[in-house]
């Protein structure tokens, strides 16, 4: 097998992590903890244009919008922004970023070049201030998690953050999509937080992902694997590529794909060091990453230099 850049070419498989990680796998697979059932097909090694458009056929972004049950009772239906997500941008962004939070972003010297862009995505709690030149400082949307609603220490309320921008929060449903069920019992409790969110800042665009979204995408990425991948949803960094690529007309995705400047060091603005940050334990990031690059357009050195993947925004994928 050929090495490129620290990922590999062909089928990837979890032999390739290291011991610790591939128990974490086990135990994932073991543990179902989100009652996983996939009865789809099972096809390894399609091409990039492929998977483009089995990506295009079955995704198709959507947020709660109030109208099902239980969000209906709650009343949701006004709570929620009046215009959906993929109408907010109009006829959307020309071209976009999707900045992760790797380590690998330090010293990248890439923050020009992000905010060149017509939109930035950002993930979690990643911080621009201080890290610039390297990240850039314009954020469009920003992809949160329940945790970041649900834990104090985050200060959702109050940090700078969260704010002048849109905001995507989503939990791990069950596969069922039990709304009910996952009503009363969310990974984190993000419903009340985001309840209260939208009354205090009616005019801030937020929304919450569907988990039918979340879970159709999952499927895509075990339908291009022969081996079970992790039955947990995919990480906030595939989620939030898949988002852009609605939203935008080509997609630049930075440290996704780990350039040579790849480390353990988890993330940009923490040392913290650890290979699942990269490879993945509770997420199928390995799997995902493998997808991701066999869609790439962009060219061999703009991956080993910038970690940057190119996709196509999904209006300009013809199928
Ligand atoms: O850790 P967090 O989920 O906030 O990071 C945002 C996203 O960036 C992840 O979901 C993952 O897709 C990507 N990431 C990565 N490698 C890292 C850290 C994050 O690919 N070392």
């Amino acid at each position: 097998k050929s090495v490129v850049h620290g990922l590999w070419k062909g089928s990837l498989s979890v032999g390739m992590l290291s011991p610790r990680l591939q128990r974490a796998v086990k135990d994932y697979l073991n543990n179902n903890k989100h009652g996983v059932a996939y009865r789809g097909h099972r096809k390894a090694l399609q091409n990039g244009q492929q998977v483009l458009c089995e990506l295009k056929k079955r995704q198709k972004v959507r947020t709660l919008d109030g109208a099902e049950k239980p969000f209906s009772n709650l009343g949701w239906q006004k709570i929620v922004p009046a215009l959906p997500l993929s109408q907010i941008y109009g006829s959307g962004f020309q071209t976009c970023a999707v900045v992760t939070s790797a380590g690998a972003m330090l010293h990248s010297g890439l923050g020009k070049e992000i905010d060149s862009h017509d939109a930035v995505l950002r993930f979690n709690t990643a911080p621009t201030k201080g890290y610039e030149r390297d990240v850039g400082n314009k954020t469009t949307v920003r992809i949160i998690n329940s945790q970041i609603l649900a834990n104090p220490k985050h200060q959702f309320n109050t940090s700078s953050l969260y704010k002048n921008v849109t905001l995507v929060a989503w939990d791990p449903a069950p596969y069922t999509l039990n709304l009910h069920k996952w009503y009363s019992n969310p990974d984190y409790n993000l419903f009340t937080p985001y309840m209260e969110h939208r009354m205090h800042y009616p005019a801030q665009p937020f929304y919450i992902l569907h988990p039918k979204y979340i879970w159709q995408l999952w499927d895509v990425i075990q339908g291009n694997n022969l081996e079970n991948i992790q039955p947990n949803p995919p990480s906030s960094g595939f989620i939030g590529i898949l988002l852009m690529m609605s939203l935008c007309e080509e997609v630049h995705v930075y440290e996704y794909i780990p350039s040579l400047r790849k480390t353990d060091l988890c993330h940009y603005h923490e040392r913290y060091f650890d290979a699942a940050c990269t490879l993945g334990a509770y997420h199928p990031l390995l799997y995902e990453k493998m997808l991701i690059q066999r869609m790439n357009v962009g060219s061999e050195e703009d991956l080993k230099r910038k970690g940057k993947v190119t996709l196509p925004g999904f209006r300009n994928v013809h199928c």
